[in-house]
């Protein structure tokens, strides 16, 4: 049923998460900007124009009434204890975060998580429904939501939904492991417009629906036919890549504040004015490869191929997703390789290895970016990779070397990077001596064109983007242009 919502809202953002997070250790609990890249992109897209955000507040069994905080209205939506247990951290992050992740670990494949990942994405679906003005456009994000846009088109045939998705999307051969592939390529068909990192991404999509259910598509184009069952009617859905990336001009200007810049020159001296200072932001995931660029420092400073006096690395890990058994295992991992490289290369003055199980404020990140001579970024599978881009938002000086995995989605545009494979690790031991001995007329050479290329794509381009291109497929509503 389409309500009358005159008082609705005309753009609707629907993620698991809201854009803010409520710091408990204080007496007075503050919101503050929960992490990760999602929230990092959309938060100045929601800014600029007034719209709602349905999601999660990140508390178990917390009924949250909607309010507005930095002209966005959120609206907050309980979850259970256990249905963090069996949507968010089962189905959603041991069963598809794995299977998107080249299952760098295998995935659990259990009836009762599906199940509750079915009513949870429903219980989205309505808020949404019930927010959204007539005619309004709905922005569902990611993986924890897939079966969303399928089930608001049936509550609201009227709505403009667009997908997006932030992680890898798989080939075949591995998603069609999944035993409720169908379901969840029909939830994402729901939508007008699904959008993917990389062209890769969106590619492997189009080919798992010929796959599944044998349909033909035409360029980026799918014709799904009618579903009675779910009450949804046929519809032409396009699907391609739109690279997001980050708030350029805010990074930028961030790194040229006198006391942002005053606080990298700290943290150096802090650190005993290291020559070389090698950064490393994560969060503690498995997908990232910490081990995998702990294990080639650790060489490095064996074999005597950086000078143990003359360098030192920072690992911010932070934490995540603490509850699910992957993640102890990593934390257990690094945490152990972390004191094994400190155990055996420290002495009384030097420690080549500074390990932070912590999160920061914005500034403070600035601050580490611009510290940095090199940032290693060496995800065995990551999406986009937002850090990469921060990194050389974050460079004004045009000086400092990205070390970047293959296998990210930013390895697409920042193509003057030192590329690394992070299971090779003579290849990523190599590629962090080129880092460390790179001149600094070649450093400023690749530094200036990536700069460059983030200047003119930034977060607010791929959400315009998207939405135009969404607005465009929404005013011909594709069936009769499909012959
Ligand atoms: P993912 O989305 O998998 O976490 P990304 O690199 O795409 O990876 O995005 C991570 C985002 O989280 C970046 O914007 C980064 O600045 C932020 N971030 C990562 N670690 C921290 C931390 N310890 N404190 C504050 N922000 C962090
Ligand atoms: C990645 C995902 C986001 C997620 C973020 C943080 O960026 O694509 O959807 O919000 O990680 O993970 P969390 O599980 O803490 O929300």
């Amino acid at each position: 049923m389409v309500p009358d919502t005159a008082s609705g809202c005309d753009f609707v953002v629907v993620a698991n998460r809201l854009p803010v997070d409520r710091d408990t250790s204080s007496p007075d609990p503050q919101w503050r900007t929960s992490p990760g890249g999602l929230v990092t992109a959309l938060q100045p897209v929601m800014q600029a124009q007034a719209g709602a955000w349905i999601g999660w507040a990140g508390t178990p069994d917390e009924d949250i009434d909607p309010f507005d905080i930095d002209g966005m209205h959120l609206v907050p939506l309980r979850l259970s204890a256990d249905e963090i247990e069996l949507y968010y951290e089962g189905f959603s992050n041991a069963t598809l975060w794995p299977l998107f992740h080249d299952v760098i670990v295998p995935p659990e494949f259990h009836r009762a998580w599906w199940d509750a990942y079915i009513r949870v994405n429903r219980r989205f679906a309505e808020a949404a429904a019930d927010v959204a003005a007539r005619g309004a456009t709905v922005w569902v994000h990611d993986y924890q939501l897939m079966l969303v846009p399928e089930m608001l088109r049936a509550l609201r045939p009227d709505v403009s939904i667009g997908f997006f998705n932030h992680i890898p999307f798989p080939p075949w051969e591995i998603f069609a492991q999944l035993p409720w592939r169908t379901r969840i390529l029909r939830g994402l068909l729901g939508a007008d417009l699904i959008g993917f990192q990389r062209p890769t991404d969106a590619s492997n999509f189009r080919r798992c629906v010929r796959m599944n259910f044998g349909w033909t598509t035409k360029a980026n184009a799918i014709r799904v036919p009618e579903d009675p069952e779910v009450g949804t009617a046929e519809h032409v859905a396009e699907a391609k890549a739109f690279p997001i990336s980050i708030d350029t001009s805010a990074l930028d200007a961030l790194s040229h504040d006198p006391a942002i810049v005053a606080r990298a020159a700290q943290i150096r001296a802090e650190l005993g004015d290291p020559e070389v200072l090698i950064l490393g932001v994560d969060r503690l995931d498995y997908t990232k490869g910490i081990r995998h660029r702990l294990k080639a420092y650790g060489e490095l400073l064996a074999d005597g191929l950086i000078d143990r006096e003359k360098v030192t690395l920072v690992q911010i890990a932070t934490p995540s997703r603490e509850r699910i058994d992957q993640y102890q295992h990593i934390r257990t991992e690094v945490e152990l390789a972390v004191g094994r490289i400190n155990g055996e290369f420290s002495d009384l003055g030097y420690q080549p290895l500074h390990y932070f199980h912590q999160s920061y404020p914005r500034d403070e990140m600035t601050a580490l970016y611009l510290a940095a001579d090199i940032m290693l970024v060496t995800s065995l599978r990551d999406g986009m990779n937002l850090v990469a881009k921060e990194y050389v938002a974050c460079r004004p000086s045009g000086t400092g070397v990205l070390v970047l995995s293959e296998f990210t989605g930013a390895a697409d545009q920042l193509t003057q990077a030192v590329m690394v494979n992070p299971h090779d690790i003579s290849g990523l031991k190599a590629g962090i001596v080129r880092a460390v001995t790179m001149d600094e007329k070649e450093q400023r050479r690749r530094m200036r064109a990536m700069r460059r290329k983030l200047q003119g794509d930034d977060v607010q381009t791929w959400s315009r983007r998207f939405l135009q291109d969404l607005h465009a497929l929404d005013s011909d509503k594709g069936i009769s242009s499909w012959e």
